[in-house]
C-alpha cells in the first residue's frame, strides 16, 4: 500500500489529521564480496550494514541512499539525497514540490538533518524552493545557528544557490480548490491528507545520520509548523545509541518529544520496536487522548542495525533497505478495535 492508498483506505475519519569497538558485545567482519559489515548480536540474531530505512513506501528513495553508502559515499549524503527523491516527486503531495497547501493556497515546507556527530540544522515555513532537507543541511553546515523559518529561510536558500519555483501543482491547486468548497477554517487535523517521509541510515562502519521532510499538515493555518524541523521531535539521531524519525500529526509528537524518547529508550535498554511502541504509549495512553482522530508513526534503528516501526492505526509502513533487499514493511500498530 502506497501513502496515497493509505490515505484512501484508511477508516479513520474526522476532521482534522564507528560502529567497532562502541558495538559492545557484538562480533563483526566484512564479507569481501558485498562489502557489507554482517554483525552478529549476542542473541544470534544477524544484522547487515549498511542499511537504510524510511518512513512509508519510498522504494525509490531509500535505494537512492543506498546507492551513494554502496558508493563508499557519506551517511549524510545518502540521507539528504534518499529525502530529495520525494522532494522531487510531484505525485507525492505530502512532500516538497507538489505539496498540498496550507488554507491559504501556499505550499510551506518544513525539514531536519542530523550527523553522526549530533550536528543539525533544520529549515521551517519554508516557501518556493524544492529540497527543504538541502536547505536544512545548508543551515547546519553553514550558518551558526540551527534552524531558520520563513522568509529568511528562503532568503538564505537563494544566496545559496537555490532556485526559487512554485511548488503548488495544478493537481494540489486543484485539491486545495475543492477543499475550499466547505474549507472550516480551525486549526483541525484531516490524517487523510498527511504523512512525512524520514530517513534513517547506517553506514559500513556503523556511522548514523537522519533527515526528514514535509510540507506538513494539508490546508493547515498559515505559519503553522509541525514536528518535523523540531530536532528531538521529528527527529533524532545519537551516533552511540540509534536515530528515530517520526510521521503523522506533528502536534502529537512535539508533546511528547517523540523522537528523542524513542532514543533514550534505547538507550535505557528497550530495542528499536519496544521503544516506538512506548513512544506511541505516550500518546494514546494520554488522559481524555482523542487518538482515534490521527495518525502518530515512528521507526527506529539501534547501534546494532535492529530496527522498528509502530504506528497508533494500521496501514503505516517501513521501507527497509538491507543486503540487497528494498522491501516495504507493514508497522504493527496500537489500535485493534
Ligand atoms: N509530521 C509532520 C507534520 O505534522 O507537519
Amino acid at each position: 500500500m502506497n501513502r496515497r492508498k493509505f490515505i484512501k483506505n484508511t477508516a479513520l475519519t474526522g476532521a482534522g489529521l564507528t560502529l567497532g569497538n562502541s558495538l559492545m558485545g557484538c562480533d563483526e567482519k566484512t564479507s569481501e564480496k558485498t562489502k557489507n559489515t554482517i554483525i552478529n548480536s549476542e542473541n544470534g540474531s544477524k544484522t547487515s550494514l549498511p542499511l537504510v530505512i524510511a518512513t512509508w513506501h519510498v522504494k525509490e528513495a531509500t535505494a537512492k541512499a543506498m546507492e551513494v553508502l554502496q558508493a563508499g559515499g557519506n551517511v549524510l549524503d545518502a540521507v539528504e539525497q534518499g529525502c530529495m527523491v520525494e522532494e522531487a516527486n510531484e505525485n507525492g503531495q505530502s512532500v516538497g514540490k507538489g505539496g498540498l497547501p496550507d488554507r491559504d493556497g501556499n505550499v510551506t515546507l518544513d525539514a531536519c538533518i542530523m550527523d553522526k556527530n549530533g550536528n543539525c540544522g533544520a529549515v521551517a515555513y519554508l516557501q518556493d524552493i524544492t529540497h527543504a532537507v538541502s536547505v536544512a543541511r545548508k543551515v547546519m553546515e553553514d550558518t551558526p545557528h540551527v534552524m531558520l523559518a520563513g522568509e529568511g529561510a528562503k532568503q538564505f536558500a537563494i544566496s545559496q544557490g537555490f532556485e526559487p519555483e512554485d511548488l503548488l501543482t495544478e493537481t494540489s491547486k486543484k485539491e486545495w480548490e475543492e477543499w475550499k468548497v466547505e474549507a472550516k477554517y480551525k486549526p483541525i487535523i484531516n490524517i487523510e491528507n498527511h504523512d512525512t517521509i524520514g530517513m534513517l541510515a547506517i553506514d559500513k562502519n556503523g556511522d548514523i545520520s537522519g533527515a526528514c521532510t514535509t510540507s506538513g499538515l494539508a490546508y493547515k493555518m498559515g505559519g503553522r509548523v509541525g514536528d518535523s524541523p523540531i530536532i528531538g521531535s521529528g527527529l533524532f539521531v545519537d551516533n552511540e545509541i540509534g536515530a528515530a524519525v517520526a510521521t503523522g500529526l506533528g502536534e502529537e509528537v512535539v508533546k511528547t518529544v517523540g523522537s528523542f524518547l524513542v532514543v533514550e529508550l534505547m538507550r535505557q535498554g528497550k530495542s528499536p520496536q519496544e521503544a516506538c511502541e512506548e513512544a506511541i504509549g505516550r500518546i494514546v495512553n494520554k488522559p481524555n487522548s482523542n487518538y482515534k482522530d490521527f495518525q502518530v508513526g515512528y521507526i527506529a534503528v539501534n547501534k546494532k542495525g535492529e530496527t522498528g516501526s509502530y504506528s497508533i492505526h494500521q496501514w503505516f509502513s517501513m521501507t527497509k533497505f538491507q543486503n540487497g533487499v528494498n522491501e516495504q514493511i507493514q508497522s504493527d500498530f496500537f489500535n485493534k478495535s
